[in-house]
Formats: structure tokens, sequence, C-alpha cells
């Protein structure tokens, strides 16, 4: 029995597996006589440097047939020596042409006693530069607070025993080649405040127990393949700062739930395939200073609650189906420097309220069907650099006051019916 659970622990120590790089053709292992093939000097450094990082019972490690005593397996580990010949650490070989091993592969499951200092292990990974697969699967973490994977290769699954990290602030794996999809154990991590996944190869529908994580303040999940709805449960998310989805295969209705995030600064859903009117709920997003929704299918009206937005620098609802006029209300929107909604079926008279926007620096509004005379107030935007009204079916004359906008460095106007 006692041999048994021994076994057991021996299965369980953690695994380094040591690559050559580059080029493929049979892979295979090997255990010894690596000396012509030492692991990097710099390699070996982090490995001891990690080993400083957990505890571990002694009688927890290593076991043998020749050696029935169990000691702990790191005892191997020596500075000095080639670490492809350290307990635990597995080499493997690609290929025939490179003699520069490269740690791909970080295997840390199944390591019930592992006890890690979390900003070591984080500068730990940092380092490790070709680190490919990150097994974490039954790892006992629970102390863990912060996890920074990012700009790795690390492929595979995100494993759903993260969820149990019930100490986890920060998650952070963007720009890795991670797939599949976010475990749903994910809402279980309810210290979460950040959580960081974008420029992945992720996929399926973000689950909706994301919106259970009170505590999360920037949600980054762009450029990977999300697809289905943004779960309505996002609404709970009271702390939430940041919500990045851009870049996905987002569908669906945008949920006016959102318009109760009242700490959110930045909303960027673009690049999706959302559909429907934007929430007039939105209108309640007070601190928001950038909405980016640009290059969907949405449509309907703008809705004039968006002119309540006082934070709002940033609007960006380009490359929809938006049709009816600009709501009169976003002459409000004081702090408003970006107003881009080309490409759209927008008509009716731009609005003069709009030359109050002081701040205002880029007003693109073309490829649309506005009709009417610019109106002669835009002669007070003194910040306006770009003024952008091409292929609309304006008219009447170009009003004298556009000639007192000093900072204007870019003027399209063609396309149009003005009177000359
Ligand atoms: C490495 O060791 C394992 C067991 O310790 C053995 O099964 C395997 O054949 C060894 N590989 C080489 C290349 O010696
Ligand atoms: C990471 O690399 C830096 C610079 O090479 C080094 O100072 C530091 O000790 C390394 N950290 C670990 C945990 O290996
Ligand atoms: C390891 O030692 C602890 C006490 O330090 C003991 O409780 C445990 O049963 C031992 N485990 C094994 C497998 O011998
Ligand atoms: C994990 O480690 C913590 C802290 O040492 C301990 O309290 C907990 O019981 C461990 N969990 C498991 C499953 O071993
Ligand atoms: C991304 O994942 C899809 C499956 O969802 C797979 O077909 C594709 O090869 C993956 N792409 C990359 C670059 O890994
Ligand atoms: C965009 O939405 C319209 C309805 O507003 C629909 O007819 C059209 O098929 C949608 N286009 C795409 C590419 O989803
Ligand atoms: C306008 O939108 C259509 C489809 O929504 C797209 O194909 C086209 O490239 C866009 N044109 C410009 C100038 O952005
Ligand atoms: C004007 O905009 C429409 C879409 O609103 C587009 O189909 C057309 O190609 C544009 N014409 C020019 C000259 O840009």
């Amino acid at each position: 029995m006692a041999s048994l659970l021994w076994f057991a622990h021996f299965l369980s120590f953690l695994l380094f597996h040591l690559r050559f790089q580059a080029g493929s053709s049979l892979p295979f292992s090997f255990n010894s006589s690596s000396a012509a093939m030492p692991c990097q000097h710099d390699q070996s450094l982090a490995l001891l440097q990690f080993m400083k990082t957990f505890s571990i019972r002694s009688n927890a490690s290593s076991w043998d047939f020749l050696y029935p005593k169990p000691y702990p397996k790191t005892e191997s580990w020596k500075e000095g020596t080639d670490c492809c010949l350290w307990d635990g650490v597995t080499c493997e070989i690609e290929t025939e042409i490179s003699y520069l091993p490269a740690l791909v592969s970080l295997d840390l499951s199944r390591n019930y006693d592992l006890i890690l200092e979390t900003s070591i292990f984080n500068e730990l990974v940092q380092n490790l530069t070709q680190l490919q697969q990150l097994d974490l699967s039954e790892i006992n973490m629970s102390l863990l607070d912060t996890l920074y994977l990012y700009n790795n290769n690390i492929n595979g699954q995100i494993p759903s025993s993260l969820g149990s990290l019930k100490e986890l602030s920060s998650l952070v794996l963007f720009d890795n080649d991670l797939n599949g999809e976010i475990p749903s154990s994910f809402g279980n991590l309810k210290q979460l405040h950040t959580l960081y996944l974008s420029n992945n190869n992720l996929s399926g529908q973000i689950p909706s127990s994301l919106g259970s994580l009170k505590e999360l303040s920037l949600l980054i999940l762009s450029g990977n393949k999300f697809n289905g709805e943004i779960p309505s449960s996002f609404g709970n998310l009271k702390q939430l700062d940041i919500l990045d989805l851009h870049s996905n295969s987002l569908s669906g209705q945008i949920p006016s739930s959102l318009g109760s995030l009242k700490e959110l600064s930045l909303m960027d859903l673009c690049s999706n395939n959302f559909n429907g009117e934007i929430p007039s709920s939105f209108g309640n997003l007070k601190q928001l200073g950038m909405l980016y929704l640009h290059n969907n299918n949405l449509s309907g009206q703008i809705p004039s609650s968006l002119g309540s937005l006082k934070e709002l620098s940033s609007l960006i609802l380009l490359d929809n189906n938006f049709n009816g006029e600009i709501p009169s209300s976003f002459g409000n929107l004081k702090q408003l420097r970006i107003l881009d909604l080309h490409n759209n079926s927008l008509n009716g008279q731009i609005p003069s309220s709009l030359g109050s926007l002081k701040e205002l620096s880029s007003l693109i509004l073309s490829n649309n069907r506005f009709n009417g005379e610019i109106p002669s107030s835009f002669g007070n935007l003194k910040q306006l650099d770009i003024l952008d009204l091409r292929n609309n079916s304006l008219n009447g004359q170009i009003p004298s006051s556009l000639g007192s906008l000093k900072e204007l460095s870019s003027l399209d106007l063609s396309y149009n019916n003005f009177n000359s």
C-alpha cells in the first residue's frame, strides 16, 4: 500500500520536458549521456530559481526500487550540471540539425504539494520564452494570486482546474496559442479582477458564469474566435472598467444589461457580427470614454440617450447599417474628440449642435445620405483636424466659417451637391 502511495507521488512529481527546437522528424527522448547537449545555462538557472519557489514534503517526491527511501527529486538539481540529467526533467530531440535545446513544455500537472511563490513563478515563466505547453491540471496552486503567462507559445486548452484557484486575482494569458473554450469553472474565481486572454485561438461561447465575477475590472477577450452572444449576466459586472471583445465572431444583439456597467470607461465590441440596435440603456454609462462598435451589422437609429455620456471622447460606429438622423443631443458630448459614423445609411440634416463640440478633432460622416447644408456653426470647431463629408447629398453653399478652422489638415467634401 505504502509503495503504491509512493508510486503515486512519483507520478505526481513535476516533469519538465526539454525539447530540441526546430524541424520535425522522429522525436525521441533520452535520460542520460546528454553531455553533448547540455541544457542552456539560462534554463538551468531558471529551473534553480524555480526550485526555490516551492516547498515540498520530503517524502512526497521521487522513489524507485534501487533507492527505496523517498527523497526530494530536486536533490539532483545542481548548478553547473546539465539539467537534462536532473530528476523530473525530460529532454526530447526533434532534429539532428539544431544543438540548441529549448524548454518548450512546462508540465506542472499533479503536483499536489507544490506551493508557488507567485512573483518568482511569474518571472520564471517570462524567462522560459520557448514555452509551448503548460499543463496545470490538478496542481495545488491555491495560493497563487497572479498568473502571467503572456507572449509565449503556450498551446492547448485552458485547464478548468484553474477555476479552483480561489485567490487568483489576475490571469494574463494573452498572445499565446490557446484553443478550446473558457472553462465555466472560471465563475468560481471570485477574487479575479483581470482576465486578459486576447490574441489566442479560443472559441465557443463566452461562459455566462463570468457574469458572477463581481470584482472583475478588466475583461479582455479580443482577437479570438468566440461565437454566440454576450451573456446578459455581464450586466452584473458592476466593477468593470474595460470590456474588450473586439475581433471575434460574436453575434446576436448587444444585451441592454450592459447599460448597468456604471464604471465602464471603454467598451470595444468592434469587428464582430452583432445585429440589432444600440441599447438605449447605454445612456447610463456615465464613465464611458470610448465606445467602439464599428464593423458590425448594427442597425436602427443611434439612440439620443448617448448624448448624455459626458465623458465620451471617441465614438466610432462606422461600417454598420445605422439609419435615421444624428441625435441633436450629441451637442452635449463636450469631451468628444473623434466622431466617426462613415459607411452607414444615416440621413437627414447634420445637427448644428455639433458645432458646440469644442474638443472635436475628427468628424467623419462620409458614405451616408445626409442632406441639407453644412451647419455654419462648424466654424466654432477650433480643434477640428479632419472633416470628411464625402459622398452624401449635402447641398447649398459651403459656409465661409470653415475658413476659420486653423487646425484643419484634411477636408473632403467631394461627391455632394454643393452650389459652386
Ligand atoms: C528513460 O528512462 C525510462 C524509465 O526511467 C525508460 O523507460 C526509457 O527507455 C529511457 N530512455 C532512454 C532513451 O534511455
Ligand atoms: C529572469 O531573467 C532575469 C534576467 O535574465 C534574471 O535576472 C532573473 O533572475 C530571472 N528570473 C528567474 C525566476 O529565472
Ligand atoms: C509524509 O510525511 C507526513 C508527515 O510529515 C505524513 O503525515 C505522511 O503520511 C507521509 N506520507 C507518506 C507517503 O509517507
Ligand atoms: C493545497 O495547499 C494548501 C496550502 O498549503 C492546503 O491548505 C490545501 O489543503 C492543499 N490542497 C490540496 C488538495 O492538497
Ligand atoms: C484554431 O482553432 C481551430 C479550431 O477551433 C483550428 O481549426 C485552427 O487550426 C486553430 N488555428 C491555429 C492557428 O491554431
Ligand atoms: C445584417 O442585418 C440585416 C438586417 O438588419 C440582415 O438582413 C443581413 O443579412 C445581415 N447581414 C449579415 C452579414 O449578417
Ligand atoms: C462599407 O461597408 C461595407 C459592408 O458593410 C464594406 O463592404 C465596405 O468595404 C465598407 N466601405 C468602406 C469605405 O468602409
Ligand atoms: C457612396 O456611398 C455608397 C454607400 O453609402 C457606396 O455604395 C458608393 O460606392 C459610394 N460612392 C463613392 C463615390 O464613394
